[in-house]
């Protein structure tokens, strides 16, 4: 088969990372259009998901998704050491991290983002993001119930403390490009008329019954590379993470159809279509044909024009991660985190 690998560092039924498609931020580098998020909630642990990712990797996945939140960067280093032993080239890696959302102080993020660093044994990251525009700490696990009662809204001002931070990391050649996660078009827009660096990326909620179309044609629009997290619709996330009204991707009768006549996994199809509209599916797994097949839709067969064309008519407008424990005064509903009326919900 065109994508068996000859390329010594590939596991014999892995993908030569050469054929995995790419996305070009605006400095002209190169991210790979999948990578392997490594949020394993509780429902895996750090050693699992640091496992997965040595041998994804072995597989032929280059770009990695991590956040200090998730409690395995530490594990995850020790990992990306052996692959890089095995010779792997560090080039060859995109490597992203977040800054956690009780670290916005602009005294708090480089000895933050120093952890992460130390933590994935590296030394520089292809991309860190501010997790959340919110500064608010809640911890992991929590329920959507719970609320910080320093919480503060986003104010403009303080992102852009944050967001000078960043920047300073790029100066100091720690690390290559920084991006937003979580953001809305209004709060993108100041960030876009007052970074000296601009955002390379924008981490947020896709799949096919959360398309964004809006926020997704911005980013792009504004040379933004969109990388799109829960892109199979988070289907197994626990039960404190899910709302009545939740719809599900991977049960869609437009996704199942498709998944039938190509005789692969309704997941399959969430990761295709992601890829082919140009975002970058960040699918977790920790299971090795699951994330061996994740990998392997990027180079097989594309979907049809009708396809996406059909794919494109089952957006539900259905938010996952709605937020609830950034909200900051009574009474609020999570949409106003959302800033879903074009402007930024005042304080
Ligand atoms: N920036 C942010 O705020 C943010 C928020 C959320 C997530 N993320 C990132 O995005 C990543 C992915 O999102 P996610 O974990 O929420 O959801 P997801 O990737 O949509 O769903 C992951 C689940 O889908 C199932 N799955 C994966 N591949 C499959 C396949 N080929 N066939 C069948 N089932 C498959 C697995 O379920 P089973 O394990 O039960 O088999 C897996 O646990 C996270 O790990 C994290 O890195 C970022």
């Amino acid at each position: 088969m065109s994508d068996q690998v000859q390329n010594t560092t590939i596991s014999g039924d892995g993908v030569d990372p050469r054929l995995v498609p790419k996305r070009t931020v605006y400095t002209g580098a190169q991210i790979p259009a999948i990578g392997l998020g490594t949020f394993g909630s509780d429902r895996f642990s750090g050693e699992t998901i640091a496992e997965a990712v040595k041998d994804a990797i072995r597989l032929g996945y280059r770009h990695i998704d991590c956040a200090a939140v998730y409690g395995n960067e530490h594990l995850i280093g020790q990992a990306l050491r052996e692959v890089m032993a095995e010779g792997v080239p560090r080039s060859e890696l995109w490597i992203t991290s977040k800054l956690w959302n009780d670290k916005h102080d602009e005294r708090d993020v480089i000895p933050a983002f120093e952890k992460s660093l130390r933590d994935l044994q590296l030394d520089y990251l292809d991309l860190y993001l501010i997790h959340w525009p919110f500064p608010n700490y809640h911890a992991p696990g929590v329920d959507i119930t719970s609320r910080d009662p320093n919480a503060k809204p986003y104010i403009h001002e303080n992102y852009m403390k944050t967001w000078r931070q960043l920047e300073k990391l790029v100066d100091m050649g720690l690390v290559r490009h920084i991006g937003t996660s979580n953001m809305t078009i209004p709060k993108l827009k100041l960030l876009l008329r007052d970074a000296r660096i601009r955002p390379a990326c924008n981490e947020m909620e896709l799949h096919p019954h959360f398309q964004q179309p809006e926020l997704f044609q911005f980013v792009v629009d504004n040379g933004i590379v969109p990388i799109g997290f829960s892109p199979i619709g988070a289907p197994n996330r626990p039960e404190r993470d899910r709302t009545p009204g939740d719809t599900v991707d991977i049960e869609d009768p437009v996704i199942v159809s498709i998944a039938e006549r190509l005789g692969v996994h309704p997941a399959i199809i969430c990761i295709k279509w992601a890829v082919q509209r140009g975002q970058i599916p960040i699918p977790f797994s920790v299971k090795r044909e699951q994330y061996l097949a994740n990998l392997r839709a990027t180079v097989s067969e594309p979907l049809t024009q009708e396809d996406m064309d059909a794919i494109a008519k089952i957006d539900r407008n259905c938010r996952l991660v709605k937020g609830h424990v950034f909200l900051w005064k009574e009474n609020q509903s999570w949409e106003d985190l959302w800033d879903i009326n074009g402007e930024i919900t005042p304080p």
